[in-house]
Parts: C-alpha cells; structure tokens; sequence
C-alpha cells in the first residue's frame, strides 16, 4: 500500500506546470492598476467561456463584478492570477502584461479569498498566519479586531488554539470564510478578490 501510494505522490511531483515561468518583473511594490482588453479564454477547445471581455480598474478602485452562475467571474480571477493562460487579448498590470512578471512577483501582490474555503488539520491560529513568523501575534489578534472575529474565535475552546480539523470540518462554511479573509488580510495584498467571500455569511446588526 506504501508503494502504490508512493508512486501516486511521485506522479503529482513530476507534473509539469502549463504556466512558463518566463518574465521578470518582480517588483516590491504596484499601484495596482489594472487594464484587461479583448480577453478571450476557453478552458476546453470550442467551448469559449470570455468572448471579448474590455474591463479598466484603475489604482483604489473597487469594483464588482456581477453575473449569472457560470459568466466567468472566477475565470477571470484565474486568469489574473495565472492559473490559466488567455488566448487572446491581454492583462495588464501597471501597464505590462502580467506575463512580463515572474509568477511570483505577481502573484504576492495579488490575495485572494476563493469561493471554496481551505482550511488545514491545524489550530485556527496556524491557519491564518500560515506558520508565516515574520507574522506577529498582536497583528493577527489587532486584524481579528478590525475584521470583527476576534471574540469569535475567542469564544472557542482553546480560542486561536482550537483545532477545526481536517478542512476545517468543525467551523460553519461562513466562519471558515471569516477565518480565510483573516488570513488574507493580514497578507495585506496590494490586490484583494473576493470571490463571493460573503456568501455564507449573515450580516449582524450592531445597532
Ligand atoms: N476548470 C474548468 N474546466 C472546464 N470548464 C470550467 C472550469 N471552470 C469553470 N468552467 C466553466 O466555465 C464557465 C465559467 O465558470 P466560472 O466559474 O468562471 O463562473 P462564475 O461566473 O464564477 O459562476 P458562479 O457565480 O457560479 O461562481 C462555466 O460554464 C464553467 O462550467
Ligand atoms: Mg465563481
């Protein structure tokens, strides 16, 4: 069983990326503009998902995109990020194309809150710094503060000690959400996307 299983984890590791890692902008930081022309994408040949899609978003600005299920909201978060290649038009950030950056340079700028949450087998606290330790304590309990989920977590046994399991099965899928944007907040991108991150949450009065 050892060996079969093994043999299954050296596949994934020899997987080639699709992504050529070929530009070298990398810089400290971006103003963050953002200009998208003409984008076109499929991810199955013949079966286009963006046909044209002409957005401007300029540094500071905040935006929302809105659509029906399957527009192609998050493809176009896929394709900013580079977890997809376009095949026509183009992306620009800070006037290049973010295929002139290392896919490091760009991606640290950029922090995304997905749709799907991921949380680890892990406390609370590890999943939101990431075992980052350049990360301070007080700065993960000030952002909970601001974000308003410090008394949450704190309400849990063992507060930013609990465990919430494998994927985090002992959280609702809105505190995952709150525990994911947490986690990127603190990254503090110059770039943030939320992908329908509310969309397990209720809103809470505090009048
Ligand atoms: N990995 C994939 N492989 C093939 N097709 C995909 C893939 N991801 C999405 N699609 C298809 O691309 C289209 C756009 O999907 P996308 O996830 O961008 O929609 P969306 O606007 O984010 O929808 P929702 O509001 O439901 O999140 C859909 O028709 C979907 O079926
Ligand atoms: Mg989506």
């Amino acid at each position: 069983m050892g060996m079969v299983a093994a043999d299954r984890i050296f596949k994934i590791l020899r997987t080639e990326s699709q992504i050529e890692d070929l530009g070298t902008l990398n810089p400290d930081k971006i103003d963050g503009g953002i200009s998208i022309k003409n984008l076109r994408f499929s991810y199955i040949t013949g079966e286009e998902v963006l046909h044209g899609i002409n957005l401007e978003i300029k540094p500071g600005e905040k935006i929302a995109v809105v659509g029906a299920t399957g527009a192609g909201k998050s493809t176009i978060i896929n394709l900013l990020s580079r977890f997809y290649e376009f095949d026509e038009g183009s992306i620009l950030l800070d006037k290049n194309s973010i295929k002139d950056f290392s896919l490091n340079g760009l991606r640290k700028h950029i922090g995304i809150v997905l749709q799907d949450v991921f949380l680890f087998a892990d406390t609370i606290y590890n999943n939101i710094t990431l075992y980052d330790t350049d990360i301070d304590e007080e700065d993960v309990y000030y952002a909970a503060k601001e974000i308003g989920v410090h008394d949450f977590i704190l309400s849990l046994p063992g507060g930013y000690q609990y465990n919430v399991k494998e994927r985090g099965v002992m959280l609702s899928s809105g505190q995952r959400q709150l525990i994911s944007f947490l986690r990127v907040y603190l990254s503090n991108p110059s770039i943030l996307i939320l992908d329908e991150a509310t969309s397990n949450l209720d809103t809470e009065r505090n009048d």
